[in-house]
């Protein structure tokens, strides 16, 4: 595996590659690597004839109060674990590759950006589009895989390559869980052991929901009261939201007539966790 910290060095071995006539897959990671993120080479090591991982801790994407200072870092096990997967290439550039002093331009996806965790985490989402397209110029893949876990992320840079004809492929991958059901997430590693049993709430009110579906409950009013009712049964969680959305614009639905996406996020002490499902009629 090469590992590159210089955007020259990145673009020039993607250019490389096309020029060969391989098909690059590009996997955006902040490292912390867990079964989820692997789950994601392998899938575009089945599918790319190289594979590119980046590691990158973007802090545009984290608000003034939010995790960034102590958000992992292990850079040797992760750079050891995508050795062992096979990955072609480690790009991990510094914050002065990515950003350079007085950077001001970023990329947007209006309203779609203020749903969900853009809601509860202002200026979130413009930070990820504007750093995976960055990731994008530079490493001009082919595709492009993430985790289903981030469901709005993964909708909103669909929509971003749609709208800026970006010529890449996006592919989503299942969540990965834990075998309690908790949805894998470099996060999970702030919890202890109680507020770790505790986080399986978010796991648990999907499940609920799905049942109250599966039964034929179609309004979305009525399923989030379910969920909202079985959340609370967890006194040391606090739930940031619980909607049932349009998969692809994120907006809330009145009726499930069509696939949508169940999404939660909430605080087990002072960490943030997601997750989320499809309910298809
Ligand atoms: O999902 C993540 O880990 C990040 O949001 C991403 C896509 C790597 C952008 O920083």
């Amino acid at each position: 595996m090469e590992t590159f910290s210089t955007i020259k060095q990145m673009r020039s071995a993607s250019r490389e590659a096309r020029r060969r006539g391989l098909r690059m897959g590009l996997v955006p990671t902040m490292g912390a690597l867990h079964a989820g993120h692997l789950s994601l080479v392998r899938a575009a090591k089945a599918q790319a004839d190289i594979v590119a991982v980046s590691i990158f801790v973007n802090p545009t994407q984290f608000g003034p109060t939010e995790d960034l200072a102590k958000y992992p870092r292990p850079f040797e096990t992760d750079r050891v674990q995508l050795e062992q997967e096979g990955v072609d290439i480690l790009f991990a550039p510094t914050v002065d590759e990515m950003y350079r002093p007085g950077a001001t331009t970023y990329v947007t996806v209006e309203g779609m950006s203020d749903r969900l965790c853009g809601k509860s985490r202002p200026g979130h989402f413009r930070g990820v589009t504007t750093v995976v397209s960055k990731m994008f110029n530079i490493a001009e893949p082919d595709m492009a895989f993430f985790g289903q876990k981030d469901a709005a992320q993964l909708a909103i840079i669909r929509r971003m390559v749609h709208d800026l004809d970006l010529p890449v492929k996006i592919m989503g991958c299942p969540i990965i869980r834990e075998p309690d059901g908790l949805a894998m997430s470099s996060r999970n590693a702030y919890l202890t052991p109680p507020q770790r049993q505790a986080a399986l709430i978010l796991h648990h009110t999907l499940r609920e929901m799905k049942s109250a579906f599966n039964r034929g409950e179609r309004r979305p009013a009525e399923l989030i009261d379910v969920g909202k009712h079985c959340f609370q049964e967890e006194p040391s969680a606090r739930l940031d939201y619980l909607q049932v959305v349009d998969p692809d614009s994120l907006e809330a639905v009145d009726e499930i007539a069509a696939p949508a996406l169940v999404a939660i996020a909430g605080y087990i002490g002072t960490t943030r966790l997601i997750d989320n499902q499809m309910l298809k009629p």
